[in-house]
């Protein structure tokens, strides 16, 4: 075989070929609409490689038993994405360099198309676990039956289907760190140890009586400092009380659940609070990690938002939403909630429950 050249090695041939737009020919295009085309492409070739990488670190969080020496791979591949959603987040800076004007001149002959056809981008949100029941609608069509819809026997429809078949049939990485958090050590008892339940049971109630105490102590003084009536913020913590109680007691889980997600929701409180036991090093770091996803995501969905808000206004998308507004709903998705969620409810070191077995999470 001859040597390796770097145009061979990288198919250059073919990848600078495929920006004829709908013309098939980019010499017939302006050089906005091949700036457009450019810079959707690079997108779409950055979601090709954070798939990849969601998909190694799910496949690692998703085995049986997760040893801690495998934690730090997830991460890896984490953090790969994590970048990849910064710098994307940024690119939206190259697409703003197209004026609204210079838009308009070839923005209505790509009616219907959309980014909301991404499905690389719903194969990436799918992955990571968001159901189809939280999407907002587009006329009442999920995202993924909307491209379901519209995908015809073209290749590029054969693939859009292919992928998202194959993207709903997979264990998300949410399904796959539920499990992992399921088997947490807590207060140094794994599921399927003598008194598993009873020793998570004490471990929330000696919590949330830790939150109430720490409150109480609090209600006066947060009055005076705000000047409040100490009826007032008591009846704040009090909410707050509840709210901490219900997630941690999962009432908003079907019962048949209950008890798996109870111990999943004690699992990330457990991480959280003795984050710094050797053993919960790691786990905290991926913790970490996730959340950082998901912000960066956010971030991702509310720089396109204000971008298309300053290259289009208010106007409807060419995908037929509303627009901005639609873009806005969007960047209200959460998928990890548990990880968010439990931030509200954390306590300062010294108020934290008394650890028991801690030798459990020294190294080995
Ligand atoms: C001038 C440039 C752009 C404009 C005006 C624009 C506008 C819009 C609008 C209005 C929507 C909502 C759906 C619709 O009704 O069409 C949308 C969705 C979307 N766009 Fe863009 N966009 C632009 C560039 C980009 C770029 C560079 C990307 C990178 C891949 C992108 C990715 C997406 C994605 C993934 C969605 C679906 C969002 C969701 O449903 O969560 N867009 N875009």
């Amino acid at each position: 075989m001859a040597n390796p050249t770097y145009w061979d090695y990288l198919k250059l041939d073919r990848l600078l070929d495929l920006q004829g737009g709908l013309e098939g020919d980019e010499k017939q295009l302006m050089s906005d609409e091949l700036h457009f085309i450019i810079v959707h492409q690079a997108f779409e070739l950055w979601f090709k490689l954070t798939l990849r990488e969601l998909r190694l670190a799910r496949d690692h969080l998703a085995a049986p038993s997760v040893p801690e020496e495998k934690i730090p791979y997830v991460v890896h591949h984490l953090r790969r994405v994590n970048e990849i959603l910064r710098l994307t987040a940024e690119q939206f800076r190259v697409m703003e360099t197209l004026t609204p004007q210079d838009f308009l001149a070839f923005r209505d002959k790509l009616i219907p198309a959309s980014g909301f056809q991404s499905f690389q981008m719903r194969e990436l949100e799918t992955i990571l676990g968001l159901d189809d029941a939280d999407r907002v609608t587009l006329g009442g069509t999920a995202p993924i039956d909307h491209i379901e819809k519209l995908a015809t026997d073209s290749p590029g429809g054969k693939l859009a289907v292919e992928h998202l078949t194959r993207a709903r049939a997979e264990t998300s990485l949410r399904s796959a760190m539920h499990e992992w958090l399921f088997r947490t050590p807590v207060q140094g008892s794994s599921p399927g140890d003598a008194g598993d339940e009873e020793t998570v049971d004490q471990f929330l109630s000696d919590y949330l009586a830790a939150l109430v105490n720490l409150n109480r102590g609090k209600a006066e003084q947060m009055a005076s400092a705000i000047q409040s009536s100490p009826e007032q913020v008591r009846q704040q913590m009090s909410r707050q009380e509840t709210m901490a109680k219900d997630f941690l007691m999962a009432s908003d889980v079907a019962e048949a659940d209950r008890p798996r997600q109870k111990r999943v929701r004690a699992g990330v409180l457990f991480i959280e609070s003795y984050r710094e036991l050797p053993l919960l090093a790691w786990p905290r770091n991926l913790i970490d990690t996730i959340v950082e996803v998901e912000e960066l995501l956010v971030l991702f969905r509310t720089r396109h938002a204000r971008m298309v808000e300053r290259v289009i206004g208010r106007r409807i998308g060419t995908g037929g939403s509303a627009g901005v507004d639609y873009l806005d709903a969007t960047t209200k998705y959460r998928i990890f909630t548990e990880l968010w969620a439990v931030r509200t409810i954390l306590l300062p070191k010294e108020a934290l429950p008394e650890l028991s077995s801690a030798e459990k999470y020294g190294f080995a």
